[in-house]
């Protein structure tokens, strides 16, 4: 039953007439449900840790527009909060956390099979969603890859340059690679529990992938993705993964190969024709709609749309956003993106 699912067939590498879609950050700003849930909750936080509430929102995007992929609602920096961060977030800023500078910052972390003592209410999330889905709908899973999350901790906010990371490599690099090694291994703990609880899918998000180059790309975005990849398959044979090294340019070729990836998400800085030359080669893609134009909407979705649709079409495809969508989107662009990719015949 669950190969009928559109988003799973996909992932196995069929080519479907139409390609199956969701977005990044489907439950988010731009929908007045959610804000009315998140008020409800009071924080971001809480509403993150409210199973009843996330599972709430994640279901409010596929009530309202029929996804074919429920992706869980939490957030990648619980894990170093549940390592035992602080994390708090700034409205209208951003998350903030306790900074990782020295030796003694990271013996302060607790072990990672403690983790649970925090996450537990995200597993409980993952089983209500479980039962609420309907029997069409994809349940993905996800965590940040290591790189990204030890630039959060390392800085203790987002950086445009993930500068501060990038300099604790430089100056020690045994502490910063204890930080990748400790995330590593946390991931796939974090996300074993998501499966266990019912996710069907994972997706690893290295949102500054693009900020590591040369070997620092293999050591650091590469192998991480490789090691979850591999164990969260012998621990769940067939489970299918998402990776989404943004950003990465040229070395998202040969990512599948490299890291045994199901799926590789790419952002909107390549183009779907390029994409399907140099990556869906290799497996399955998701992307790449630029997510402005979920506010701007008219003509130019349609056409932008309609191109990476035909683009992607000879080979597997899950249609989405090249980044998450953002708070000023119009709910109706949305609507418009999902009518255009159900409307273009792609055979
Ligand atoms: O995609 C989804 O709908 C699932 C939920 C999800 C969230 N964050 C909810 C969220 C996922 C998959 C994430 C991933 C995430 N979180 C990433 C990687 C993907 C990416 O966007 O690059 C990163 C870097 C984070 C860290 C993070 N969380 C930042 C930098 C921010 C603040 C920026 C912002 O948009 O305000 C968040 C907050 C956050 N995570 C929100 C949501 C819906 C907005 C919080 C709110 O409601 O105020």
């Amino acid at each position: 039953m669950a190969k009928n699912k559109t988003i799973l067939r996909a992932l196995a590498g069929e080519v479907l007439d139409t390609p199956p879609i969701w977005m990044m950050r489907q439950a988010g700003r731009y929908l007045p449900e959610y804000r009315a849930t998140r008020a409800q909750a009071g924080d971001f936080l809480s509403l993150c840790y409210n199973p009843e509430l996330a599972a709430e929102v994640t279901l409010q995007p596929i009530r309202r527009y029929g996804f074919d992929a429920a992706i869980l609602f939490a957030d990648i920096l619980l894990l170093p909060q549940a390592l035992g961060a602080d994390l708090w977030f700034v409205t209208g800023e951003g998350p903030r956390l306790s900074t990782i500078e020295t030796q003694a910052d990271f013996d302060k972390l607790k072990p990672v099979d403690e983790i649970d003592e925090v996450l537990n209410p995200i597993y409980e999330t993952v089983r209500i969603l479980k039962g609420e889905l309907p029997s069409e709908t994809t349940l993905i899973g996800f965590a940040g890859a290591p790189w990204t999350v030890a630039t959060y901790m390392i800085a203790g906010r987002g950086t445009k340059d993930q500068g501060p990371a990038h300099a604790l490599k430089a100056e020690n690099r045994a502490l910063f690679e204890q930080i990748i090694d400790i995330l590593t291994t946390g991931t796939i703990e974090y996300l074993s529990k998501q499966v266990e609880a019912g996710a069907e899918v994972v997706k690893i998000f290295d949102s500054w992938a693009g900020s590591l180059t040369g070997e620092d790309f293999d050591r650091y975005c590469l192998e991480p993705a490789k090691k979850i990849t591999g164990e969260m398959k012998k621990r769940f044979p067939g489970l299918p993964v998402i990776a989404f090294p943004r950003e990465a340019g040229d070395r998202y070729i040969g990512f599948h190969k490299a890291t045994g990836a199901d799926c590789v998400a790419i952002d909107d800085s390549v183009t779907a024709e390029w994409a399907a030359a140099n990556v869906q080669v290799d497996g399955c893609v998701q992307g790449n709609l630029k997510s402005s134009h979920m506010v701007t909407g008219g003509q130019n979705l349609v056409d932008e749309t309609r191109r990476i649709v035909k683009a992607l079409s000879k080979g597997p495809h899950i249609f989405n956003l090249g980044h998450g969508i953002t708070p000023d989107a119009d709910p109706d662009n949305v609507q418009l993106m999902i009518d255009t990719v159900r409307e273009t015949a792609t055979r």
